[in-house]
């Protein structure tokens, strides 16, 4: 299966441009997955060094040691209080919320609170981490997978979100992004990531939509997602699927997670009832028991009893029970209604029932659990159970593809999606005083209900005066502990505008702010200004000047908004001005004005104008620049230490394979080595006492030492024995050198012989010669001197001693050859000159011949030979037809 998904899907890839790839993570409080889009790199899910393709969502200290995923995940019962689960459950939840109180039930890493009341977890040497920064790191371990597999760098991700995270969370997966050197291209709702997976490789029938649910059961929490899929013919781009969410179910309370707890409970009440102690007052042996929980719940899932054993589980008692998947199941008794609650609040937000639903896709690490099976086929009937996509890649492939068409550097399956908000958000504001001594009175306005459409704009107009306050709240609390306040945004500078647009004549002017639910599920307040009709004396100019209402609202619904989070990021500007959208990095179309404000643009008369829009946060607070920066720089530090400290053992590493080698070298008595041969018994007795010193260092002081150290030691060994390496390399080299050097000796003589007899007969016949004789003589002085000095030193060199340094030194040699080759052929290449009455054809041979020599091509032997010049000759006149 997954094999004819990623061909097929290949074949409808192709890139238009080779700039930027784009990482997708499904990041789950279990497990993270990711891919890499990138043209010419094959469609699949990206595997860490251990060709795991799932990732344990894990990062842990071994004292001074980083480690993430599997290795981390491994070490947790070693280092209970350094290797960190599960952070996933933290993003942006209140220190006082009940997210945490479960979170201190499942773990046993010490929870604090940072200064913006959310939650930071503590190293054992006291070294806080907050939620974010500690998923920053796995997502910046997954950027470098993602680089080093890639070849390049890569910036744009897009991230899974569970489809109910409020605006708090996503603000909290947004500021994991930026500090880990990513850039946010979208988030996805994973459920919608799963749809875009299960359509990729699909075709649907016409307009009428085809009803799936996605049900996901995962680690934290089971939801369920009612997707309309449909044939959509689009005058541009053809026809295409169109998905689009209807309504979405969730539970926060069930997952996974508190299968694995509720296990665990069991687990550790036998350990008490068995050997009367409480093994949760040890925080390794609930690590150990976290771990075989896990363990048992993945057997039970396949058998109806598994054997728990744990060695040395706590108090040095080694613990064995038996389980059966009853007992599980009995404990677990009350969840059954919450795994399936999540399909019929689903089916109720789309307004459909089950017999409108084709099948239901089932996704998620624990829809392997039977007991969840169970509930779900007894609640659709086994024959709407659909396993049709992978589990636990599904989501991860799905929002890769939807990253690829958002980034528009790749051409993908047209697929449109069309997702939804799934909680209340309403406006409040202060009506406009109707008199001075009137109490003010607040208006709240059901802005985006649950259910619209991300990607949406609404319009609010408000009859005011003077610069007044917009609040936004979800209706009701998201989660126990979550506040409802999202954020106040001070609309300023309202009556400056007022009077300008007044002073030129315009009538009534009001304040227009634009609402924005963006298309990763962000509600802001994203434009605000005065506008007002300028006064003109037709009397459809006055009537138009009448607004009915203080305040009403108008809905523009776009193709698409912004994608990311409409707030301060490092890229934009500090205050969330009314500038935002327009700067929007938005791959949608712009999105349409309603067609009164176009005629209005049109309209000479500038009637608009904007205002300041200063957004605060006053509940739980994205983090601010600042904030980021500082924990940019914290993982910076890191890094950088990590670094060093990898610098560090390579040159260690290095420093002591050279002092074993060097130890093989003088080991190696018996045999006539070229070391032993070249060195003389002081020089290798000189070595050996350094090394010996030298081992003594290394064992003695080689885990304080610096890396300079290392490559001081090894420099002053190599002085030792560079002298002797030399020796033998001249040795070797010796013979070629010689060779090279009698070579062009010969040449040279060869050359002089034939070139004195032509000289001779050309003088005779009276016809121009090439070389003078003097030049010729000067020749042969240099190849007489090159001789006798070749002669001399090599006869010295015969009687130098393998472990004496040479006399003669081959790269002399080599350089003392070349100035006789380069003489030589000074007068080889030496055209003839203009004859008084030249043979044609001998004129034309020679020309040839001095051509191809002065082109470079450097000849082998003395004057090429003369059928070799004939042929090339022939090539040449054909090349020049
Ligand atoms: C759902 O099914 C009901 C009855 O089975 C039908 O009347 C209704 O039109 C269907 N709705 C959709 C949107 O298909
Ligand atoms: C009105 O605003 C425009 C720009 O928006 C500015 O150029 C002009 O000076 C202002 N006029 C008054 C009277 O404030
Ligand atoms: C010298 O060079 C010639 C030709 O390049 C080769 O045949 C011969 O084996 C060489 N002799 C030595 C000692 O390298
Ligand atoms: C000497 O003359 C012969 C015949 O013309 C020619 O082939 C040869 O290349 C000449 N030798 C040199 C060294 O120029």
């Amino acid at each position: 299966m997954r094999f004819t998904t990623i061909w097929s899907v290949l074949s409808l890839l192709a890139p238009l441009a080779v700039e930027a790839s784009v990482l997708a993570i499904d990041y789950g409080a279990d497990f993270m997955k990711a891919s890499l889009m990138k043209p010419g790199v094959p469609f699949d899910v990206l595997l860490n060094k251990d060709s795991k393709r799932k990732i344990p969502s894990v990062v842990g200290w071994k004292k001074s040691d980083r480690v993430f995923g599997g290795d981390a995940f491994n070490l947790a019962s070693r280092f209970p209080s350094d290797v960190f689960l599960d952070v996933k459950l933290l993003q942006a939840v209140p220190y006082d919320s009940d997210a945490v109180s479960f979170y201190t039930k499942i773990s046993t890493a010490d929870v604090t609170e940072t200064a913006r009341k959310t939650v930071a977890l503590r190293q054992s040497d006291g070294k806080e981490w907050s939620a974010e920064e500690l998923i920053a790191m796995q997502f910046a371990y997954i950027k470098d997978l993602a680089e080093s597999f890639a070849q390049e760098k890569v910036r744009d991700v897009i991230v899974t979100v569970p489809p109910y995270y409020s605006q708090f969370e996503r603000d909290a997966v947004v500021d994991a992004i930026e500090i880990s050197g990513l850039k946010t291209l979208a988030l996805i709702n994973d459920g919608t990531a799963v749809a875009v997976n299960y359509a990729m490789t699909r075709n649907f029938n016409g307009p009428k939509p085809e009803y799936h649910i996605v049900y996901d059961a995962g680690a934290s929490a089971i939801r369920a997602t009612v997707v309309g899929f449909s044939n959509v013919k689009d005058k541009k781009e053809g026809a295409g699927t169109q998905i689009s969410v209807a309504g979405v179910g969730w539970d926060r309370d069930v997952g996974g997670l508190e299968l694995d707890r509720r296990l665990r409970e069991i687990l550790a009440k036998a350990f008490e009832e068995k050997h009367k102690k409480d093994v949760k007052k040890d925080k390794k042996g609930m690590m150990k028991l976290w771990k075989e929980a896990n363990r048992i719940k993945a057997i039970l899932s396949a058998n109806t009893e598994a054997v728990s054993t744990v060695e040395s589980l706590a108090y040095d008692i080694d613990f064995k029970s038996k389980v059966s998947r009853a007992t599980f199941e009995k404990a677990c008794e009350d969840l059954k209604p919450k795994f399936v609650q999540p399909i019929y609040d689903a089916l109720n937000a789309a307004g459909l029932d089950l017999d409108n639903i084709t099948s239901l896709i089932f996704t998620g690490g624990s829809t392997r659990t039977p007991m969840i099976q169970a509930a779900v086929k007894a609640a659709v009937g086994e024959d709407k159970l659909a396993y049709n996509v992978n589990a636990d890649e599904a989501a991860v492939l799905g929002a890769a593809l939807q990253g690829a068409s958002l980034s528009r550097q790749f051409k993908t399956k047209n697929i449109k999606v069309n997702d939804v908000g799934v909680y209340d958000v309403q406006a409040t504001y202060a009506a406009a005083a109707t008199s001075p001594n009137a109490k003010p009175r607040s208006i709240t306005t059901l802005i985006f209900p649950a259910g619209s459409k991300v990607g949406t704009k609404k319009t609010l107009t408000f009859k005011r005066k003077d610069d007044f306050t917009i609040s936004l709240d979800y209706r009701n609390s998201v989660a126990p502990g979550f506040p409802t306040r999202l954020l106040e945004a001070d609309i300023v500078g309202v009556a400056e505008a007022i009077t300008n647009l007044t002073e030129r004549g315009a009538i009534d002017p009001v304040v227009k702010a634009t609402l924005t639910l963006s298309d990763s599920g962000f509600v802001s307040v994203s434009d605000a200004v005065v506008f007002g009709e300028i006064k003109d004396d037709s009397i459809t100019g006055k009537l138009k000047g009448f607004f009915a209402g203080s305040s009403s609202t108008e809905e523009t619904s776009t193709g698409s908004a912004e994608n990311t989070p409409p707030r301060e990021t490092p890229e934009t500007s500090e205050s969330a001005s009314a500038s935002t959208t327009t700067s929007s990095s938005s791959a949608a179309p712009e999105p349409t004005p309603v067609k009164k404000e176009k005629e209005e643009k049109k309209a000479p008369v500038e009637n608009t104008i904007a205002l300041t829009v200063d957004v605060r946060f006053t509940t739980i607070a994205p983090m601010t620049i600042a904030q980021k920066q500082e924990s940019r720089k914290r993982l910076r530090a890191v890094d950088q230490e990590e670094a060093i400290k990898a610098r560090r053992e390579e040159a260690r590493n290095t420093f002591e394979s050279y002092l074993y080698r060097l130890r093989d070298l003088l080991d190696d008595e018996n045999r006539e080595t070229p070391f032993k041969k070249c060195s003389r018994e002081t020089e290798r007795e000189a070595i050996a006492v350094k090394l010996d010193d030298s081992f003594q260092w290394l064992f003695e002081r080689g885990d304080l030492a610096e890396t300079s150290q290392f490559l001081d030691k090894r420099i002053a060994l190599e002085t030792l024995e560079k002298p002797i390496v030399h020796r033998y390399k001249e040795i070797e080299a010796f013979p070629e050198a010689l060779n090279n050097s009698q070579k062009w000796n010969w040449h040279t003589r060869m050359f002089l012989t034939e070139a004195r007899q032509n000289l001779t007969a050309e003088i005779e016949a009276d016809l121009p010669s090439k070389w003078t004789g003097d030049e010729l003589d000067a020749l042969e002085t240099t190849l007489k001197e090159h001789e006798s000095w070749l002669n001399e030193w090599v006869e010295k060199q015969r009687s130098v001693k393998s472990y004496e340094d040479p006399v003669i030194e081959t790269t002399e040699m080599k350089a003392r050859a070349k100035v006789l080759e380069t003489q030589l052929y000074k007068l080889v290449k030496r055209k003839i000159p203009k004859a008084k009455k030249p043979k044609a054809k001998k004129a034309a041979e020679e020309d040839a011949k001095a051509t191809e020599t002065a082109e470079g091509a450097k000849p082998t032997a003395s004057p090429p030979p003369p059928e070799q010049g004939e042929k090339t000759t022939e090539e040449r006149k054909h090349d020049e037809l």
